[in-house]
């Protein structure tokens, strides 16, 4: 049997191993997933030893995406632009890093949640690793606009000046919150960690064009503050992370297995049970 795993610290509750057991079962596929603790300081180690003992895949969580983008041999262009490695693939050439998640969101917005991205106006809200690792990604979906505001605005700055060169049609611009007065978007993203400490950036009002969505990278069981801030604020549709969470999953067991499975489905089996907490 294929074995694959998450490695994280902490590690207990994530939801990687149900979802893969779920994606398994869809697609018929004989594997085993299972969730690894590694020491702070025993990262590469803990990758070595899973890999020796027949692994063929890892999802790499919370501390260890940049270590794991330095332990790869070989980096898609999606994790290079992420400087972020979320999935490992173990191939009788070396390790191969890739990046899923911001492709996990790009699904999440266009499939489960029917927002097409094209020619739309985007705000992403933060300029740290979860908003580097979508901008590919977001941009590969030919907005008309992406605006990056982030609280500390030379971040956001060095972002657009990084992955102007990719930007296509695209026009990619920074700036602070305050400066995002008088201004409207048809898709605002938080990237930000301020929900872990169950804040919300210091937006300005009337951000939301008509019919606009507000997501929340985020998820917990009811909404974010973000959410309720946004609705409040005029916010036509909004969402949590956790479709982005199932989505990237997918991406990962498609670099894997070959095949795509239905994330979907997943998700409302995920939405259910986090509602029955
Ligand atoms: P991640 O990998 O989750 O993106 P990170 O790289 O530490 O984490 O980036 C955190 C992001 O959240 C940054 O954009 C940070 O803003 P600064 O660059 O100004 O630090 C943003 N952030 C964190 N707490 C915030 C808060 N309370 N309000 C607004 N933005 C916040």
């Amino acid at each position: 049997m294929d074995r694959y795993a998450v490695i994280g610290n902490p590690i207990a509750h994530s939801k990687s191993p149900q979802i893969h057991a779920a994606f398994a079962r869809q697609t018929g596929a004989a594997l085993s997933y299972e969730a690894i603790l590694a020491p702070l300081d025993g990262f590469a180690a803990t990758v070595h030893a899973f890999r020796a003992a027949g692994g063929r895949g890892m999802n790499v969580t919370v501390p260890f995406k940049l270590e794991a983008f330095a332990l790869a041999d070989r980096h898609t262009p999606r994790a290079h632009a992420a400087g972020a490695v979320n999935t490992l693939a173990f191939g009788t050439d070396g390790i191969l890093g890739d990046n899923t998640d911001g492709a996990g969101l790009v699904r999440d917005l266009t499939l489960n949640l029917g927002c097409a991205l094209a020619g739309r106006r985007l705000l992403l809200l933060g300029a740290g690793g979860a908003t580097r690792g979508a901008l590919l990604p977001l941009l590969g979906t030919g907005p008309a606009l992406l605006t990056i505001a982030n609280r500390t605005v030379a971040k956001a700055e060095e972002l657009v000046a990084s992955f102007a060169p990719q930007a296509g049609g695209t026009r990619l611009d920074a700036c602070g919150f305050a400066a995002l007065a008088g201004r409207q978007f048809d898709v605002v993203i938080n990237a930000t960690a301020a929900s872990l400490a169950d804040e919300v950036p210091p937006l300005p009002p009337g951000l939301y064009a008509p019919g606009a969505l507000a997501y929340d990278m985020m998820y917990g069981r009811g909404d974010t503050p973000f959410m309720t801030a946004a609705r409040a604020d005029g916010a036509a549709q909004v969402a949590d992370g956790l479709g982005m969470l199932v989505e990237q999953a997918a991406e990962s067991f498609a670099l894997w297995r070959g095949v795509h499975p239905d994330g979907g489905a997943v998700l409302a089996e995920l939405r259910r049970q986090l509602a029955a907490t």
